[in-house]
């Protein structure tokens, strides 16, 4: 078996949303191996109940364990808002979610200390963001909305022109009456949908997703376990996918920014 800092990185998802932390990784740590596994045959997790959303989460992360990865990243913003804790419970290796990320990225961003948050159900309900930004700074003002059919819009590649820009204004624009100058983008899937949510902002707020900020964070942890991958070669990502869907490979360039070479179809024993 290989030394354990050599093992890859696992990252998961509800489905290939999460590959935009992927690509911040490949930006940050370009010499680590990645394993992904995207739940694409249940997706949405977004709509589901929290437990049923923990029950998956624990299978996923049981899949990425089976293939020796030395840490997790869970890149889904409704699992993490959900389930982080019974993953962190169940498992010994390093989890982290993209929640603390994501609210230091916010609460940095932010000079008025009003910030929005768009999610799905599941994570505006769970108020983990909510409580992570307060964590970091009491005095934080919050403007939380859950903004669902925003997933299926990028699922579908509709993510410009006037039905996401409607759909956008529908659930945007009670948002632009509160004073947020920051929003944090608490989906996977959102920052598809960026230039039209900047457009009902009319470009006046600050949009951050927590991408980077989680591969940032990533580094200090393998840092500190002393668990970063020595090579000095371009780490080797793999693809692991519950269901082969037909548009997996086009949305999957969208987020990766990037063809997904190594694709292979996982199943999850329930
Ligand atoms: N990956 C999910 C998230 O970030 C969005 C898609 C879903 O609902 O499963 O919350």
């Amino acid at each position: 078996m290989k030394s354990l800092n050599k093992q890859p990185i696992g990252v998961f998802d509800s489905g290939i949303g999460g590959l935009t932390v992927v690509k911040a990784l490949k930006k940050v740590l370009p010499y680590e191996d990645i394993v992904y596994f995207g739940d694409t045959a249940r997706l949405p997790y977004g709509s589901k109940s929290s437990p049923t959303i923990i029950r998956f989460a624990l299978q996923d992360a049981k899949f990425l364990v089976n293939r020796q990865v030395k840490m997790i990243i869970v890149a889904c913003h409704s699992v993490s808002s959900v389930a982080l804790p019974d993953l962190k419970k169940h498992f010994r290796l390093p989890i982290i979610g993209v929640i603390e990320p994501g609210a230091k990225a916010a609460v940095q961003a932010s000079k008025n200390n009003c910030i929005g948050i768009i999610g799905t159900q599941a994570t505006i309900l769970a108020g983990a963001y909510e409580r992570a930004i307060k964590n970091l700074n009491r005095q934080v003002e919050i403007v939380a909305r859950s903004t669902p059919l925003f997933v299926p819009l990028a699922e579908q590649g509709w993510t410009t022109g006037p039905i996401a820009l409607q759909i956008a204004k529908t659930y945007l624009t009670p948002m632009i009456g509160e004073k947020i100058d920051t929003l944090l983008l608490g989906c996977t899937h959102y920052p598809l949908l960026k230039n039209t949510i900047a457009k009902v902002f009319k470009q006046k707020v600050r949009i951050v997703d927590a991408a980077l900020e989680t591969a940032l964070e990533t580094k200090i942890i393998l840092q500190a376990k002393k668990l970063l991958n020595p090579q000095k070669l371009a780490g080797t990502m793999k693809f692991y996918l519950s269901d082969l869907t037909p548009n997996f490979s086009s949305i999957g360039r969208q987020f990766l920014g990037a063809d997904l070479t190594e694709v292979f179809r996982a199943s999850i024993s329930e």
